[in-house]
């Protein structure tokens, strides 16, 4: 009894040790799951979201605070001047333009329907739209602002190439 234990035990362990051994010379194909590639995707969105909620220098002076670029719209309403102010905090990712920002995965939304990008921002704040890098900024966002910058976006110019174009410094 005790030889056929030991022999059966030898064998377990044969078998174990080629079992481990097949898996030893499969290829290994890390592609998808890049650790490297997701850490500098999210690096990169960590920046952007600093960048945005880091506290302004002047950040006590509300009242007078000036929008830091010149605007792309003539801020002819109250409204239009309440939107510039809350795209402020958008410029990192879609740009001043609203052009978009490929590194940032942000969208153009220059000149998109106020309804559409007041919808959008409605519903990520919600959750029916689950937009991870625009979360942070929904959340502090009340109705009146989305309402204010979607104003703003809507006038912001639609043609992005000619706008990209026209902000680039010449050299
Ligand atoms: C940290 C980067 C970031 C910031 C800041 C940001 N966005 Fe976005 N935004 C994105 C990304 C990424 C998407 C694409 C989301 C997706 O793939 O669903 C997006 C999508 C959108 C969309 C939807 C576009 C479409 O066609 O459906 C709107 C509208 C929008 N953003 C408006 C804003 C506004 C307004 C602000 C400022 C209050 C803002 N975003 C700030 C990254 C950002």
């Amino acid at each position: 009894m005790t030889r056929l234990m030991v022999f059966l035990g030898v064998m377990t362990g044969l078998v174990l040790i080629l079992v481990l051994f097949t898996f030893k010379t499969n290829p290994v194909d890390n592609e998808k799951f890049d650790l490297k590639k997701v850490e500098t995707a999210y690096n990169e969105q960590q920046k952007a979201i600093a960048e945005v909620t880091a506290p302004k220098e002047n950040a006590g002076a509300e009242e007078t605070a000036e929008i830091e670029y010149a605007p792309v719209v003539d801020l002819s309403t109250p409204q239009l001047q309440a939107g510039a102010k809350t795209y402020g905090q958008c410029i990192a990712c879609h740009g001043k333009g609203g052009e978009g920002k490929a590194s940032q995965k942000a969208p153009h939304i220059g000149g998109q329907y106020d309804w559409y990008v007041e919808k959008q921002l409605v519903d990520m704040k919600s959750g029916a739209r689950i937009n991870v890098a625009m979360n942070p900024i929904v959340k502090g966002l009340s109705p009146d602002d989305m309402k204010n910058v979607a104003a703003y976006v809507a006038a912001l110019p639609w043609d992005k190439e000619k706008w990209i174009l026209d902000n680039t410094p010449k050299k």
